[in-house]
């Protein structure tokens, strides 16, 4: 397979399709003739704009994953990769998003359809295990039925498989929501990735298609409990990470069902994503000290600058080890 010339981003003006756009232009291996189709309901909205005015290789396409057919028909020209996201919906929704866009794909010789999914524990597992979460079952199937459908075609197949965004603790009542649903997951850390990453590996399978074709890639950043994040956060920024009371978790937990099963699932089973293997893909993977220094909405509340001085600790005496009892630069 050649690198694609043409490539059609679902969901362009959205999390994951936006940052596939901006991996591909950031990469080296993006034709300078490439065309970037960015697929919106709404070429108008703002999102749309700010997406096309990246890159003159950026062209908004107007559709919906539901009428694929529409897609190919009013695309400028043979469409050679396409990178699919799905949206929650009624049951039954993801499915008609993914599969029907899938066959039309085969239908007009796309070589290659990247469809981000999620992980269901780890590599081999994720690939056996539908889970009890309706949104991450959904993804199962969805992996299923193109693997199923893709055999003696000319469309092959990579799976994305991330776990839980960063981006969703966001400085507002949501982020306060998420963080406290992933207090109530308890002591077993939660994997999670910035959604930039996501991107990054989409570009990665989209611009080497055949080092990428037929396999899986699960993407995480970091795993952490609530506890540890707390953590993190404060040594980071310098503030408290935002979160309320417990029971708005469990209360947002009951109201969002779908969402709710997803952290109930975590405090049994959740994602197994190697990290370790992630990272020696994408060495620039973020943990969520990393995350929240350059991409989160947050604001660092003073410089933690470390001084020597401030490494020194009391001792047996009481006394600092500088020999003062009350030593402002130590803050002891
Ligand atoms: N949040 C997480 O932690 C997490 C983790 C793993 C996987 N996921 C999965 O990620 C997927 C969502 O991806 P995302 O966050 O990148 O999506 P998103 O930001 O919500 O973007 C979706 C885009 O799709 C378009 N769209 C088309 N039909 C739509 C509809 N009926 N309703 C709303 N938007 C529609 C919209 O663009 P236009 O308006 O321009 O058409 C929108 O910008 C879900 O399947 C979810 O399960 C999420």
């Amino acid at each position: 397979m050649s690198i694609p010339k043409t490539i059609l981003v679902v969901g362009a003006t959205g999390t994951q399709g936006g940052s596939t756009v901006k991996a591909l232009l950031a990469s080296p291996q993006l034709p300078a003739d490439a065309q970037i189709l960015a697929l919106t309901r709404n070429t108008s909205s703002p999102k749309a704009k700010a997406l096309a005015a990246l890159d003159s290789r950026v062209l908004l396409h107007t559709g919906d994953p539901t009428a694929p057919g529409a897609i190919f028909n009013t695309a400028p020209g043979h469409i050679d990769a396409v990178f699919c996201v799905t949206v929650h919906g009624p049951a039954g929704a993801e499915e008609t998003q993914a599969e029907g866009l899938f066959d039309a794909s085969v239908a007009h010789n796309v070589s290659h359809f990247v469809f981000t999914s999620a992980d269901r524990g780890g590599e081999t597992v994720s690939d056996m295990n539908e889970t009890s979460v309706p949104h991450i079952a959904t993804k199962y199937r969805i992996e299923k039925y193109i693997r199923e459908k893709a055999q003696g075609t000319n469309t092959a197949w990579t799976f994305l498989r991330p776990v839980t965004f960063f981006d969703n603790l966001t400085n507002d009542f949501n982020g306060k929501g998420f963080s406290s649903m992933w207090q109530g997951v308890g002591q077993k850390p939660v994997q999670m990735v910035a959604t930039s990453d996501i991107g990054f590996f989409a570009a990665k399978a989209l611009l080497a298609p055949d080092e990428w074709s037929g396999k899986s890639i699960g993407i995480a950043g970091d795993e952490l409990n609530f506890e540890q994040a707390k953590k993190v956060f404060k040594d980071t920024l310098g503030s408290e990470m935002p979160h309320t009371f417990g029971i708005v978790g469990t209360l947002v937990k009951t109201v969002l069902g779908d969402i709710g099963s997803m952290f109930k699932w975590f405090e049994k089973d959740g994602f197994n994503v190697d990290i370790q293997k992630a990272r020696s893909i994408h060495p620039g993977l973020m943990t969520f000290a990393a995350w929240l220094e350059k991409e989160s909405q947050f604001e660092k509340v003073e410089k933690l600058e470390k001084t020597p001085s401030d490494k020194l600790e009391k001792t047996s005496s009481g006394k600092c080890e500088c020999g003062s009892r009350f030593c402002s630069k130590c803050k002891k």
